[in-house]
């Protein structure tokens, strides 16, 4: 007998609500924790908008205690399944307000500060919204405009024209302590329900040997792409690995040479090392979704959706970082420009999974800077990414990498662009002609987002943009403004 077979197949979840236990046993593993709380709990007032990350009506808190601390996480309940709520503190619109003795509900401040600021006209939107603020409020972060409009960038409201809820959280008010949560609880290694198998390894041998001996599985990450397959389509998928208990995807390691970050690292974990390490990759990371979505969601599952519009894909490549692939029988080490093959197609075989990315450090030579286009600054998917690196041997290009997302079928580098610019002066009128080429090496297809002719100027003309803004490095690396 292997030690799949030996699995306790009798473990319940368990998490908490608002402080209140919860002992899952006879749900589907694909069932959303927000169905769980609206259908199962009858805790209606986390709101269900759009079913797919995109409005916030949902959002929820997940309260973990580390050392002496206890931190908030807005998570979109609609994306998270019920095992991945397992040994979890979630806290709910209903565990806002304290229930008084004498005084019956009392509202936590900023709650009040929407009613008093008539912030909220339907409504619908203000659970989430209160949840959002109450998190930001408990977070380190510190009350300006433009951190409170990321706080809220996950959040839509179709009435209020957000102006009267920005003043409500613009009020100065004294916050009440965290909400206590008990010790972080234990979590299972399997949740089965109805011919439904959802497996929690919890280390790489666990998760290789699992895969191995079931490779039709699906790998869940953070579930921001996959999630969708299970609120919206109501898919029962019978066999789901989650890899976010696995102690060695959780590792960031940054050495002399390069930033290594494993596959269950989420974007909120990774993004104080871009920060420090490549700034413009942060800035665009910060773009990814909302709050809610890079709390969970992660590098690698974006990898590993290998869709040519997947925000991080031509940032990684042109950082010329390389991925470290995992199964039963052994590793390997694969550049990321050679893992996309062909549409949402990747060089993974069966059992495979990645196990982590690394990106090496730029040296004093190398410059890069990362652009993401889109009709809308937060929260939207991307028209065009340009991601470029260039070397400098005095005023000589000596090296360059030029890639692209949105322009073909996979994220994709410019290489007769790049051909042309190496060994050439960076000036002006060399940086033209490149654009130009640019604009015409690849065949982008044309769609809701942007039509085929704007993509390939664009293409062209980020790479000018690049060009001005190394002239004036203090200028803000934003191509929609705020
Ligand atoms: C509202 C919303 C906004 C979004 N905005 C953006 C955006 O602006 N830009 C952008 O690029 N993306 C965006 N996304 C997409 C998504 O958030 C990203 O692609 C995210 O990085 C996926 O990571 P995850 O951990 O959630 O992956 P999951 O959904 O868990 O998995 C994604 C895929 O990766 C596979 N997988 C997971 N882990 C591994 C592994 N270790 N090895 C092999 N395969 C694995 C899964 O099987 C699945 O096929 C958005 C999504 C939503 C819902
Ligand atoms: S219901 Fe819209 S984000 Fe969850
Ligand atoms: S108050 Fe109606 S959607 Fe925000």
């Amino acid at each position: 007998m292997n030690n799949i077979e030996k699995v306790d197949h009798s473990m319940a979840l368990q998490f908490t609500i608002n402080g209140v236990s919860q002992k899952i046993e006879r749900i589907s593993p694909t069932v959303t924790l927000l169905d769980y709380l609206r259908e199962y709990i009858s805790l209606k007032g986390t709101k269900e908008g759009c079913a797919e990350g995109d409005c916030g009506a949902c959002t929820v808190i997940i309260a973990e205690r580390q050392k002496r601390n206890t931190t908030y996480r807005v998570i979109n309940s609609c994306l998270l399944v019920l095992p991945q709520a397992d040994g979890k503190h979630i806290l709910t619109i209903e565990g806002l307000a304290c229930k008084s003795k004498n005084r019956g509900a009392v509202l936590e401040p900023i709650q009040k500060s929407m009613v008093e600021g008539d912030g909220t006209q339907c409504g619908f939107c203000t659970p989430g919204i209160m949840m959002s603020l109450y998190a930001f409020y408990n977070s380190n972060k510190i009350q300006t405009d433009k951190n409170i409009h990321e706080a809220l960038a996950g959040n839509l409201c179709r009435c209020t024209g957000y102006r009267s809820i920005v003043d409500a959280a613009r009020q100065e008010r004294t916050f009440t302590k965290k909400k206590a949560i008990s010790e972080n609880l234990s979590t299972v290694a399997e949740y089965n329900h109805d011919g439904q198998r959802f497996f929690k390894p919890k280390t790489l041998k666990e998760l290789s040997k699992i895969y191995s001996t079931y490779p039709s599985s699906t790998l869940l990450a953070g579930g921001t792409d996959l999630g969708i397959s299970f609120s919206k389509d109501r898919k029962t998928t019978p066999l789901i690995i989650f890899t976010g208990d696995v102690k060695e995807l959780g590792i960031i390691e940054e050495t002399k040479e390069a930033l290594t970050i494993g596959s269950a690292v989420t974007y909120s974990e990774i993004l104080p090392y871009l920060e420090k390490l490549f700034p413009s990759f942060a800035n665009l990371v910060t773009r990814i979704g909302s709050d809610q979505i890079r709390n969970v969601g992660t590098l690698c599952g974006n990898i590993a959706t290998a869709s040519p519009i997947g925000d991080t894909l031509p940032c990684l490549m042109a950082l010329n970082s390389q991925l470290q692939i995992c199964s039963d029988l052994g590793e390997r080490r694969i550049d990321l420009e050679d893992f996309f093959i062909s549409y949402r197609k990747t060089n993974l075989k069966k059992g495979e999974f990645i196990q982590s990315v690394s990106i090496p450090k730029l040296n004093a030579n190398q410059t890069f800077k990362a652009y993401k286009v889109s009709k809308r600054y937060d929260q939207d998917i991307s028209a065009v990414i340009g991601a470029f690196l260039v070397e400098f041997n005095q005023e000589i290009v000596a090296k360059t990498i030029i890639a692209f997302g949105g322009m073909d079928a996979i994220p994709r580098r410019a290489n007769q662009s790049e051909k042309k610019l190496i060994g050439k002066t960076w000036n002006e009128e060399n940086i033209y002609k490149v654009s130009e080429k640019i604009s015409k090496e690849f065949k982008p297809i044309s769609d809701f987002r942007a039509s085929s002719t704007y993509r390939n100027q664009v293409a062209g003309n980020l790479f000018k943009r690049f060009y001005f803004d190394l002239l004036d490095p203090n200028k803000p690396n934003q191509v929609v403004d705020l």
